[in-house]
């Protein structure tokens, strides 16, 4: 086999193969549902959507369909022991297992991703009810995590078949979260490169970006990073994996408390950041914080912005600026007790980079919070 042309073979076909629309859902596996989407809502400000269990014929386990605009979370909670969630989260805690991906054909999505090497987790199964059908299909990715692919262009309903619409009588306002705007894997040592070769082999993404342990280095710790995206940017899944340095990394802490590699972050666009991380603080959503310092000479490092210094330091707001424009960025602490999955709220201005000015800044600050736990 010739390696020009294995390589031109892959490039025309990473457009073709797997045509994503973006995320179509982030499924949570959690102790309890019920509270986990209460927090969500009234948190994160999202909305009831849709629910499935003993009462819409599912036995086994309770799921809760939460959306805010292009953002939709499903949290699922098993009502007995003894099957793969209860496993999941006994093992994990609470996390994400599913990453969903919205497709035309789940069918085909299937077959060329199973096809180039990817591990079944779904047969293509058709679900349907009065407001249609809706197709889905899998495959695993990095430690329990997996991929489902979603075909919903003949269901016209709330969610899917199995859920009924969920009515509520609670209903926080919107907090101006937008959609997925990229998820992060950690992954074991040395396990980075075989998983970017994974989805650039069996999703056809392509890595876009990368950043070695001088990139993401402190005093103390470090980790390597590649960002790998679909063909129309809209699926974009960095891999981090540890680097070594003089203390334990902040993916080590990771891999060690969710017991295995997993979803590190999801990042939750806006448009206005400085509103959305307002209206989450008020709402108890607690976030890292860098010094004050960091914003001594914020304009030199970054250049004009349209926002006032201001709220952005009072907020801890972060900004960098790439090529192409900037972008606003803040983390929040993880959202179990377990130090593991946590949320990033991004608003880009052109920027289409993931802050890597900001990761010295960003590192130390969580450092800060794996010193507090002793696990640095
Ligand atoms: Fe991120």
């Amino acid at each position: 086999m010739s390696t020009a042309t294995a390589t031109k073979n892959t490039t025309t076909s990473q457009a073709d193969f797997l045509p994503l629309h973006g995320t179509d859902y982030v499924e949570f596996y959690v102790g309890n549902a019920k509270q986990a989407a209460h927090f969500y809502k009234t948190a994160f400000g999202f909305q009831s959507l849709a629910y499935a269990g003993p009462e819409t014929g599912v036995k086994d386990k309770v799921s809760y369909a939460i959306r805010q605009n292009k953002l939709t979370f499903v949290l699922t909670t098993p009502l007995r022991a003894n099957n793969a969630i209860a496993d999941h989260i006994y093992k994990h805690g609470d996390g994400v297992k599913v990453l969903a991906l919205m497709v035309d054909d789940a069918r085909s999505a299937y077959a060329e991703t199973t096809k180039r090497g990817g591990k079944s987790y779904m047969e293509p199964i058709v679900l349907n009810d009065e407001s249609g059908e809706v197709v889905l299909s899998g495959i695993h990715t990095y430690g329990d995590t997996v991929h489902v692919f979603v075909e919903r262009k003949n269901y016209k309903g709330v969610f899917m078949p199995g859920f009924k619409e969920w009515k509520s009588d609670y209903n926080p306002a919107e907090t101006g979260l937008l959609y997925v705007d990229h998820c992060v894997g950690n992954v074991g040592w040395n396990q980075m490169n075989p998983w970017v070769k994974f989805y650039e082999d069996v999703m056809g993404f392509r890595n876009i970006l990368s950043f070695d342990d001088n990139d993401i280095s402190t005093e103390y710790s470090a980790l390597m990073s590649k960002v790998m995206s679909n063909g129309n940017g809209y699926v974009k899944f960095p891999i981090n994996e540890p680097a070594e340095g003089k203390k334990k990394s902040q993916v080590e802490e990771y891999l060690d408390f969710y017991d295995g590699e997993g979803c590190q972050h999801v990042a939750l666009a806006t448009h206005d950041i400085v509103k959305t991380v307002t209206e989450l603080k008020s709402r108890g959503v607690e976030f890292l914080k860098v010094p004050n310092s960091y914003y001594d000479d914020l304009l030199d490092r970054v250049g004009h912005i349209d926002e006032d210094i201001e709220p952005l330091k009072e907020l801890g707001i972060l900004v960098d600026r790439d090529d192409e424009g900037y972008l606003l960025q803040l983390f929040s602490k993880p959202v179990e007790d377990r130090p593991t999955l946590f949320f990033e709220i991004i608003q880009r201005k052109g920027a289409k980079s993931f802050g890597k000015g900001n990761f010295k800044a960003l590192f130390e600050a969580l450092e800060r919070e794996q010193g507090a736990r002793g696990n640095l």
